[in-house]
Protein backbone atom coordinates (compact mmCIF):
# COMPACT_ATOMS: atom_id res chain seq x y z
CA UNK A 1 0.00 0.00 0.00
CA UNK A 2 1.36 3.45 -0.83
CA UNK A 3 0.45 6.35 1.28
CA UNK A 4 1.00 9.93 0.52
CA UNK A 5 1.41 12.64 3.19
CA UNK A 6 1.10 16.25 3.09
CA UNK A 7 2.34 18.81 5.83
CA UNK A 8 4.76 16.11 7.38
CA UNK A 9 6.44 18.86 8.92
CA UNK A 10 3.40 19.87 11.51
CA UNK A 11 2.20 18.82 14.85
CA UNK A 12 0.19 15.93 13.54
CA UNK A 13 2.22 15.42 10.24
CA UNK A 14 5.82 14.57 12.39
CA UNK A 15 3.82 12.06 14.65
CA UNK A 16 2.44 10.55 11.34
CA UNK A 17 5.28 9.58 9.92
CA UNK A 18 5.70 7.25 12.62
CA UNK A 19 2.16 5.71 12.63
CA UNK A 20 1.56 5.50 9.24
CA UNK A 21 5.28 4.14 8.16
CA UNK A 22 3.96 0.66 9.60
CA UNK A 23 0.79 0.61 7.19
CA UNK A 24 3.25 0.59 3.45
CA UNK A 25 5.15 2.44 1.70
CA UNK A 26 5.09 6.35 2.89
CA UNK A 27 6.26 9.33 0.29
CA UNK A 28 5.69 11.93 3.15
CA UNK A 29 5.88 15.97 1.56
CA UNK A 30 7.03 19.49 3.39
CA UNK A 31 5.56 22.45 1.59
CA UNK A 32 8.89 23.34 0.51
CA UNK A 33 9.57 21.06 -2.67
CA UNK A 34 13.71 21.21 -2.19
CA UNK A 35 12.88 18.48 0.72
CA UNK A 36 11.03 16.65 -1.02
CA UNK A 37 11.60 13.24 -3.02
CA UNK A 38 11.95 13.81 -7.09
CA UNK A 39 10.91 17.59 -5.79
CA UNK A 40 7.22 16.79 -5.41
CA UNK A 41 5.03 19.76 -4.86
CA UNK A 42 3.65 20.15 -1.49
CA UNK A 43 3.09 23.62 -1.12
CA UNK A 44 -0.84 23.89 -0.61
CA UNK A 45 -0.99 27.64 -2.61
CA UNK A 46 0.11 25.40 -5.82
CA UNK A 47 -3.09 23.53 -6.89
CA UNK A 48 -2.13 22.96 -10.02
CA UNK A 49 1.16 21.51 -8.87
CA UNK A 50 0.24 19.88 -6.19
CA UNK A 51 -2.79 17.47 -7.83
CA UNK A 52 0.72 16.52 -10.46
CA UNK A 53 2.24 15.45 -7.20
CA UNK A 54 -0.94 13.12 -6.11
CA UNK A 55 -0.81 11.89 -9.64
CA UNK A 56 2.67 11.13 -9.78
CA UNK A 57 2.43 9.61 -6.77
CA UNK A 58 -1.07 7.33 -7.69
CA UNK A 59 -1.52 6.44 -4.05
CA UNK A 60 -3.99 4.12 -2.50
CA UNK A 61 -4.12 6.39 0.62
CA UNK A 62 -3.63 10.90 0.90
CA UNK A 63 -3.46 11.87 4.37
CA UNK A 64 -3.39 15.76 4.41
CA UNK A 65 -2.03 16.84 7.78
CA UNK A 66 -1.36 20.67 6.22
CA UNK A 67 -3.38 23.47 6.99
CA UNK A 68 -3.16 27.28 7.87
CA UNK A 69 -3.22 26.88 11.59
CA UNK A 70 -2.68 30.73 12.45
CA UNK A 71 -6.42 31.47 13.55
CA UNK A 72 -5.95 35.19 14.78
CA UNK A 73 -3.69 35.43 11.00
CA UNK A 74 -6.78 33.78 8.77
CA UNK A 75 -8.44 36.84 9.92
CA UNK A 76 -6.49 39.59 7.87
CA UNK A 77 -5.58 37.29 4.95
CA UNK A 78 -8.91 35.01 4.25
CA UNK A 79 -7.79 33.89 0.93
CA UNK A 80 -4.88 32.06 1.53
CA UNK A 81 -6.62 30.79 4.25
CA UNK A 82 -9.13 29.46 1.97
CA UNK A 83 -6.52 28.29 -0.71
CA UNK A 84 -5.04 26.13 1.89
CA UNK A 85 -7.86 24.75 4.07
CA UNK A 86 -10.66 24.56 1.82
CA UNK A 87 -9.61 24.92 -2.29
CA UNK A 88 -5.96 22.39 -1.59
CA UNK A 89 -8.53 19.94 0.17
CA UNK A 90 -10.44 19.80 -2.27
CA UNK A 91 -7.94 19.38 -5.26
CA UNK A 92 -6.69 16.36 -2.56
CA UNK A 93 -10.53 14.53 -2.72
CA UNK A 94 -11.05 14.93 -6.32
CA UNK A 95 -7.78 13.09 -7.41
CA UNK A 96 -8.18 11.09 -4.78
CA UNK A 97 -11.48 10.01 -5.91
CA UNK A 98 -9.82 9.68 -9.36
CA UNK A 99 -7.88 7.16 -7.91
CA UNK A 100 -10.24 5.17 -5.79
CA UNK A 101 -7.67 6.24 -2.94
CA UNK A 102 -8.75 6.91 1.11
CA UNK A 103 -8.50 10.36 1.92
CA UNK A 104 -7.68 11.27 5.66
CA UNK A 105 -8.09 15.34 6.95
CA UNK A 106 -8.47 16.44 9.69
CA UNK A 107 -10.89 19.64 10.97
CA UNK A 108 -11.54 21.30 14.13
CA UNK A 109 -14.15 22.02 17.12
CA UNK A 110 -14.16 25.68 14.97
CA UNK A 111 -16.67 24.39 13.01
CA UNK A 112 -19.23 24.90 15.48
CA UNK A 113 -20.17 28.43 17.73
CA UNK A 114 -19.51 27.35 20.87
CA UNK A 115 -22.80 27.72 22.13
CA UNK A 116 -24.11 25.33 25.40
CA UNK A 117 -22.68 23.13 27.34
CA UNK A 118 -23.08 20.12 26.16
CA UNK A 119 -20.48 17.88 23.85
CA UNK A 120 -21.21 18.84 20.27
CA UNK A 121 -22.39 15.48 17.99
CA UNK A 122 -20.92 15.23 14.50
CA UNK A 123 -23.43 16.50 12.61
CA UNK A 124 -24.83 19.20 14.79
CA UNK A 125 -25.71 22.46 13.45
CA UNK A 126 -22.09 24.41 11.91
CA UNK A 127 -22.05 27.97 12.47
CA UNK A 128 -17.73 29.13 12.15
CA UNK A 129 -17.18 32.24 14.08
CA UNK A 130 -14.17 32.91 12.58
CA UNK A 131 -12.48 32.48 9.20
CA UNK A 132 -10.31 29.55 10.35
CA UNK A 133 -13.31 27.96 11.29
CA UNK A 134 -15.69 28.94 7.83
CA UNK A 135 -12.49 27.63 5.55
CA UNK A 136 -12.26 24.36 7.46
CA UNK A 137 -15.86 23.97 7.11
CA UNK A 138 -15.37 24.67 3.40
CA UNK A 139 -12.71 21.58 3.69
CA UNK A 140 -14.57 19.27 5.25
CA UNK A 141 -16.98 19.89 2.52
CA UNK A 142 -14.63 19.86 -0.50
CA UNK A 143 -13.23 16.27 1.65
CA UNK A 144 -16.66 14.60 1.54
CA UNK A 145 -16.28 14.91 -2.59
CA UNK A 146 -14.23 11.69 -1.70
CA UNK A 147 -16.71 8.47 -1.23
CA UNK A 148 -13.57 7.23 1.01
CA UNK A 149 -12.86 9.64 3.12
CA UNK A 150 -12.28 9.79 7.13
CA UNK A 151 -12.26 13.46 8.34
CA UNK A 152 -11.15 13.70 11.75
CA UNK A 153 -12.40 16.89 13.96
CA UNK A 154 -10.31 17.63 16.86
CA UNK A 155 -9.12 20.54 19.44
CA UNK A 156 -6.42 22.46 21.25
CA UNK A 157 -3.83 20.28 19.51
CA UNK A 158 -0.25 19.72 21.44
CA UNK A 159 2.90 17.53 20.37
CA UNK A 160 6.41 17.53 22.19
CA UNK A 161 7.75 19.16 18.88
CA UNK A 162 6.01 22.41 17.93
CA UNK A 163 5.13 25.35 19.41
CA UNK A 164 1.48 25.13 21.01
CA UNK A 165 -0.17 26.50 24.68
CA UNK A 166 1.86 24.29 26.84
CA UNK A 167 5.34 25.30 25.73
CA UNK A 168 3.95 29.02 25.42
CA UNK A 169 3.04 28.46 29.30
CA UNK A 170 6.26 26.94 30.39
CA UNK A 171 7.73 29.88 28.31
CA UNK A 172 5.80 32.80 30.24
CA UNK A 173 6.02 30.95 33.47
CA UNK A 174 9.85 30.75 33.18
CA UNK A 175 9.63 34.89 32.73
CA UNK A 176 6.89 36.47 34.54
CA UNK A 177 6.05 36.44 38.39
CA UNK A 178 2.40 35.77 37.44
CA UNK A 179 0.17 35.05 34.64
CA UNK A 180 -3.49 35.29 33.28
CA UNK A 181 -5.27 32.50 31.23
CA UNK A 182 -8.90 32.06 30.15
CA UNK A 183 -10.70 30.33 32.11
CA UNK A 184 -14.49 30.28 29.97
CA UNK A 185 -13.66 28.12 27.10
CA UNK A 186 -13.68 24.54 27.88
CA UNK A 187 -12.46 21.35 25.62
CA UNK A 188 -9.96 18.78 25.76
CA UNK A 189 -5.59 18.98 24.92
CA UNK A 190 -5.36 16.31 22.48
CA UNK A 191 -2.29 15.34 21.60
CA UNK A 192 -0.95 14.53 18.37
CA UNK A 193 0.71 11.32 19.08
CA UNK A 194 -3.18 10.02 19.45
CA UNK A 195 -4.69 11.63 16.76
CA UNK A 196 -1.77 9.61 14.70
CA UNK A 197 -2.11 6.41 16.38
CA UNK A 198 -6.23 6.62 15.97
CA UNK A 199 -5.39 7.91 12.34
CA UNK A 200 -3.79 4.73 11.87
CA UNK A 201 -5.98 2.34 13.15
CA UNK A 202 -8.76 3.91 12.00
CA UNK A 203 -7.50 3.59 8.26
CA UNK A 204 -6.49 0.34 8.66
CA UNK A 205 -9.93 -0.83 9.76
CA UNK A 206 -11.54 1.37 7.03
CA UNK A 207 -9.56 -0.02 4.28
CA UNK A 208 -11.73 -3.54 4.46
CA UNK A 209 -15.08 -1.66 5.89
CA UNK A 210 -15.58 1.30 2.94
CA UNK A 211 -19.10 1.93 5.06
CA UNK A 212 -17.07 3.19 8.04
CA UNK A 213 -15.80 6.50 5.45
CA UNK A 214 -17.23 9.52 6.85
CA UNK A 215 -16.90 12.46 9.72
CA UNK A 216 -15.30 11.92 13.10
CA UNK A 217 -15.31 13.62 16.56
CA UNK A 218 -11.17 12.27 18.15
CA UNK A 219 -10.14 14.63 21.23
CA UNK A 220 -8.73 12.93 24.67
CA UNK A 221 -11.00 12.20 27.11
CA UNK A 222 -12.31 14.72 29.95
CA UNK A 223 -12.09 18.06 29.62
CA UNK A 224 -10.54 21.53 31.34
CA UNK A 225 -10.46 24.69 30.28
CA UNK A 226 -7.46 26.59 29.28
CA UNK A 227 -6.90 27.91 32.93
CA UNK A 228 -6.65 24.77 34.57
CA UNK A 229 -4.87 23.23 31.44
CA UNK A 230 -1.93 25.90 32.45
CA UNK A 231 -2.10 24.99 36.26
CA UNK A 232 -1.61 21.64 35.47
CA UNK A 233 0.92 21.87 32.95
CA UNK A 234 2.98 24.23 35.65
CA UNK A 235 2.33 21.83 38.55
CA UNK A 236 3.42 18.59 36.27
CA UNK A 237 6.46 21.12 35.38
CA UNK A 238 7.81 22.02 38.73
CA UNK A 239 6.98 18.26 40.16
CA UNK A 240 9.72 17.54 37.07
CA UNK A 241 12.15 19.54 38.33
CA UNK A 242 11.79 22.86 36.15
CA UNK A 243 12.51 26.37 37.31
CA UNK A 244 9.57 28.58 36.76
CA UNK A 245 9.23 31.94 38.66
CA UNK A 246 5.25 31.48 38.43
CA UNK A 247 3.71 28.35 39.45
CA UNK A 248 0.10 27.28 39.31
CA UNK A 249 -0.89 29.58 42.27
CA UNK A 250 0.40 32.58 40.40
CA UNK A 251 -2.40 31.57 37.56
CA UNK A 252 -5.21 34.04 37.46
CA UNK A 253 -8.36 33.18 35.67
CA UNK A 254 -9.78 35.64 33.09
CA UNK A 255 -12.66 35.77 30.79
CA UNK A 256 -12.66 35.70 27.50
CA UNK A 257 -14.42 38.90 26.98
CA UNK A 258 -11.33 40.72 28.66
CA UNK A 259 -8.68 39.57 26.20
CA UNK A 260 -10.16 40.43 22.66
CA UNK A 261 -8.22 38.81 19.90
CA UNK A 262 -8.79 39.18 16.01
CA UNK A 263 -10.50 35.87 15.86
CA UNK A 264 -13.70 34.44 17.85
CA UNK A 265 -13.35 31.36 19.60
CA UNK A 266 -15.81 29.23 20.70
CA UNK A 267 -16.78 28.92 24.58
CA UNK A 268 -17.72 25.12 24.39
CA UNK A 269 -15.22 23.20 22.32
CA UNK A 270 -16.73 19.73 23.75
CA UNK A 271 -16.49 17.25 20.89
CA UNK A 272 -18.70 13.71 21.84
CA UNK A 273 -16.41 10.71 20.18
CA UNK A 274 -18.84 8.28 21.05
CA UNK A 275 -18.98 7.56 17.30
CA UNK A 276 -15.83 7.24 16.85
CA UNK A 277 -14.65 5.12 19.71
CA UNK A 278 -17.89 2.43 18.78
CA UNK A 279 -16.76 2.37 14.78
CA UNK A 280 -13.47 1.97 15.38
CA UNK A 281 -13.69 0.05 18.87
CA UNK A 282 -11.43 2.38 20.69
CA UNK A 283 -10.97 3.99 24.22
CA UNK A 284 -9.28 7.00 24.13
CA UNK A 285 -7.33 8.32 26.58
CA UNK A 286 -8.08 11.26 29.41
CA UNK A 287 -6.27 14.09 28.28
CA UNK A 288 -3.67 14.60 31.27
CA UNK A 289 -2.55 10.62 30.02
CA UNK A 290 -0.66 12.46 27.28
CA UNK A 291 -0.03 15.88 28.11
CA UNK A 292 1.97 14.37 31.14
CA UNK A 293 3.98 12.33 28.75
CA UNK A 294 4.42 15.16 26.59
CA UNK A 295 6.01 17.37 29.52
CA UNK A 296 8.73 14.37 30.30
CA UNK A 297 9.23 14.16 26.90
CA UNK A 298 10.45 18.15 26.98
CA UNK A 299 11.97 17.92 29.96
CA UNK A 300 15.86 18.67 29.64
CA UNK A 301 17.98 16.38 30.66
CA UNK A 302 19.82 16.40 33.72
CA UNK A 303 23.27 14.78 34.36
CA UNK A 304 23.48 12.11 37.28
N1 LIG B 1 -3.34 22.92 16.34
C1 LIG B 1 -4.57 22.80 16.85
O1 LIG B 1 -4.83 23.18 18.00
C2 LIG B 1 -5.67 22.18 16.03
C3 LIG B 1 -6.97 22.12 16.57
C4 LIG B 1 -7.98 21.54 15.81
C5 LIG B 1 -7.72 21.04 14.56
N2 LIG B 1 -6.47 21.12 14.04
C6 LIG B 1 -6.23 20.61 12.68
O2 LIG B 1 -5.31 19.54 12.75
C7 LIG B 1 -4.50 19.51 11.58
C8 LIG B 1 -3.03 19.46 11.96
O3 LIG B 1 -2.74 20.61 12.75
P1 LIG B 1 -1.33 20.82 13.47
O4 LIG B 1 -1.59 21.20 14.88
O5 LIG B 1 -0.41 19.68 13.18
O6 LIG B 1 -0.87 22.13 12.68
P2 LIG B 1 0.58 22.69 12.39
O7 LIG B 1 1.56 22.16 13.37
O8 LIG B 1 0.43 24.16 12.23
O9 LIG B 1 0.90 22.02 10.99
C9 LIG B 1 0.36 22.50 9.79
C10 LIG B 1 1.38 22.24 8.72
O10 LIG B 1 0.92 22.83 7.50
C11 LIG B 1 2.06 23.43 6.90
N3 LIG B 1 1.74 24.46 5.91
C12 LIG B 1 1.59 25.80 6.09
N4 LIG B 1 1.41 26.39 4.89
C13 LIG B 1 1.47 25.42 3.96
C14 LIG B 1 1.39 25.40 2.54
N5 LIG B 1 1.23 26.51 1.81
N6 LIG B 1 1.48 24.21 1.92
C15 LIG B 1 1.67 23.07 2.61
N7 LIG B 1 1.78 23.03 3.95
C16 LIG B 1 1.68 24.19 4.61
C17 LIG B 1 2.82 24.01 8.06
O11 LIG B 1 4.14 24.33 7.69
P3 LIG B 1 4.94 25.46 8.51
O12 LIG B 1 4.90 25.02 9.95
O13 LIG B 1 6.28 25.43 7.94
O14 LIG B 1 4.18 26.73 8.29
C18 LIG B 1 2.75 22.86 9.04
O15 LIG B 1 3.76 21.92 8.78
C19 LIG B 1 -4.92 20.73 10.76
O16 LIG B 1 -5.86 20.34 9.79
C20 LIG B 1 -5.58 21.63 11.76
O17 LIG B 1 -6.54 22.51 11.16
C21 LIG B 1 -5.43 21.66 14.76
Amino acid sequence: MKILLLGRGGQVGWELQRSLAVLGDLVALDFDSAANPDGLCGDFSNLAGLAESVRRVAPDVIVNAAAHTAVDKAESEPELARTLNALAPGVLADEARRLGAWLVHYSTDYVFDGSGNQPWTEDEAKAPLSVYGQTKLEGELAVARCPRHLTFRTSWVYAARGGNFAKTMLRLAGERDALTVIDDQIGAPTSAEMLADVTAHALRAAMDRPELAGVYHCVAGGETSWHAYACFVLAQARALGWTLKAGPDQVAPIKTASYPTPARRPLNSRLLTAKLQSAFKLQLPHWQVHAARMLHEITPHKAP
